[in-house]
Formats: C-alpha cells, structure tokens, sequence
C-alpha cells in the first residue's frame, strides 16, 4: 500500500551522527515526497537523511524493504521496486514530486551491471518521472561521466563511465526538469569538513568528495530551483568555505 507518509525525525535510524542533519538555519521545511532509488546505498543513505531534515517526506525504493526496514528503520517508506523491471516502478509514483537516482551497479559481468542499473534501470526512472508528471529527476553519475564521449582511454579503464554518460544524455534530452551531480571518487569521510568545489565539464578532471557532503547536494537539489537543469561536477576544496557552495549553485549556468 503506498501511502504519503511523514516520520518523526527521531524515528530516523541510520545510525549516523546528527551533528549536520540539522536544516539550514531559516530555510523553509518542504512539505514534498520524494521517491529516492538507490536510498540504502552508502551515499543513498545521506541523501535521505538531509531529505527527511528539510522535511521531505522520503519513499526508498529498494529490492529488499525487510532487509532495509530492519537496518535503517522506519523513517522511510520502502518500496519494493527494481529498477531494470519498468512495470514494478509505475505504483510506485504515486503520490511523489520528484525522484533522485542514487543507483550503484553490483556486478560488473551479469545481471545487475552498469549498463542494466546506471543506464537502463535509469531511463526506466526517467520515463517513469515523464509519464507521472513529476516536477523533477535528480541522478548521481561520476566526475568523469561527461569526458566519456571524447576519452576512449577513460572508457577503456573505467567500464561503466560510457553508461553513465548515456544516462546523461537520456535526461537531459527527456524534457523532464533535471540536476545531474557528478562527483568525484567517495570518500566515507565526514561531511563539512571542507567546502564543496562546483564546476561545469571539463574544469575539474580529479578529486574526491565525501559521500555525505553529495548527499547534502543531491537533498538540496531537490528543494533549490537554482539547481534546475544544470549538471555539475563536485569535489571538496580546502581552500572554500564550508557551505559556500550554496550560493555557488545559482552560478552554475543552466545547460545549453
Ligand atoms: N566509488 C566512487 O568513487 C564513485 C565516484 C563517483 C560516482 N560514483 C557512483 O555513485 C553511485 C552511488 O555509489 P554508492 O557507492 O553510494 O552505491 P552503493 O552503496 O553500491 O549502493 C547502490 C544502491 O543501488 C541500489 N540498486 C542496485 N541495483 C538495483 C536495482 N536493480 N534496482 C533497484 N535498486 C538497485 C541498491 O539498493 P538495494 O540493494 O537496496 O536494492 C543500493 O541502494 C554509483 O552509481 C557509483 O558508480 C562512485
């Protein structure tokens, strides 16, 4: 039964320190439901967790809900859904405003590869936002998703960049309001330890980024109009002031 459900902040256990959960200061709390795939995943789980601080409603899609109920509680509405089968993702809409794609391939050789997840299970997501309506599509790809097109020697060492980057060129084709956030290498590093660097293609080519600071965008991105139809690359920068990149973002030119 999907439902539109609202969960105490309390009621949140993933088991991680409240010390940046907190919104930012004045910032209006949304009222909005947001479906998020890939919502257990080791950056799944922060962008959820800045959802549910802002006020989001949050409805986790995953392949196991009993499994993800049982380690992350019941702050979240999980869904079973899988996102290679379109026909499991259509109920699951219902009620939502905008989807966010924090999905990571298990296998690089079978079933559950880059090409059936990060692609094809994502344009699935896509369609799916297009066909409901939904105000916006929010996707996780890679720092280096971008140069896939004109980089064989990158596509040649990192298999899954050339399927990243199609899902890219998916959205951004699909007329569906969008953000795509390309980071650079995760790190499990503890968010606001540094500022956030924010470019466009091709400005950053290296760098790593905690995966609570993406989380921290991605969350953003969902309530920030100035992420609208942009893609970015991020990675943390030393010499940038911790939460600067919130004014950066209306910066970032809109995708031509
Ligand atoms: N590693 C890096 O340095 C790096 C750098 C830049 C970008 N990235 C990208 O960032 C993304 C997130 O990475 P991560 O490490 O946070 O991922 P992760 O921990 O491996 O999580 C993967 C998530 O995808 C979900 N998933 C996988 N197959 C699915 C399917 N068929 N249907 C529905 N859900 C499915 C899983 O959900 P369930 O198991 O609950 O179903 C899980 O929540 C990935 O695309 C990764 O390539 C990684």
């Amino acid at each position: 039964m999907i439902s539109r459900r609202r969960f105490s902040q309390t009621t949140f256990s993933f088991g991680l320190a409240t010390i940046w959960a907190a919104p930012q200061c004045g910032a209006a709390q949304s009222h909005e439901q947001v479906l998020v795939a890939g919502a257990t995943g080791r950056t799944g789980r922060f962008v959820v967790q800045y959802l549910l601080a802002s006020g989001h409603a949050v409805r986790g899609l995953t392949r196991n809900p009993d499994r993800a109920r049982s380690r992350y509680g019941d702050a979240v509405e999980w869904v079973h859904g899988d996102v290679r089968d379109p026909q499991s993702l259509e109920a699951l809409y219902l009620g939502c405003d905008r989807v966010i794609s924090v999905l990571g391939a298990t296998e690089r050789t079978g079933e559950n590869t880059p090409e059936a997840v990060e692609y094809r299970g994502n344009v699935n997501l896509i369609d799916q936002a297009k066909n409901s309506g939904l105000k916006q599509v929010i996707m996780i790809t890679s720092l280096s998703a971008g140069r896939a097109d004109s980089d064989p020697a990158l596509v040649a060492r990192f298999t899954g960049m050339q399927w990243k980057n199609k899902a890219e060129h998916y959205l951004r084709a699909s007329n569906v309001p969008y953000t795509i956030v390309g980071p650079g290498g995760l790190r499990d590093y503890e968010p606001r330890l540094q500022g956030i660097w924010f470019q466009t293609e091709g400005q950053i080519t290296v760098g790593t980024i905690s995966r609570a600071d993406v989380g921290s965008v991605m969350a953003e991105a969902a309530r920030n109009p100035a992420a609208l139809n942009k893609t970015f690359r991020i990675i943390n920068d030393p010499d940038l002031p911790v939460d600067g990149w919130r004014d950066t973002l209306s910066q970032i030119p809109v995708d031509a």
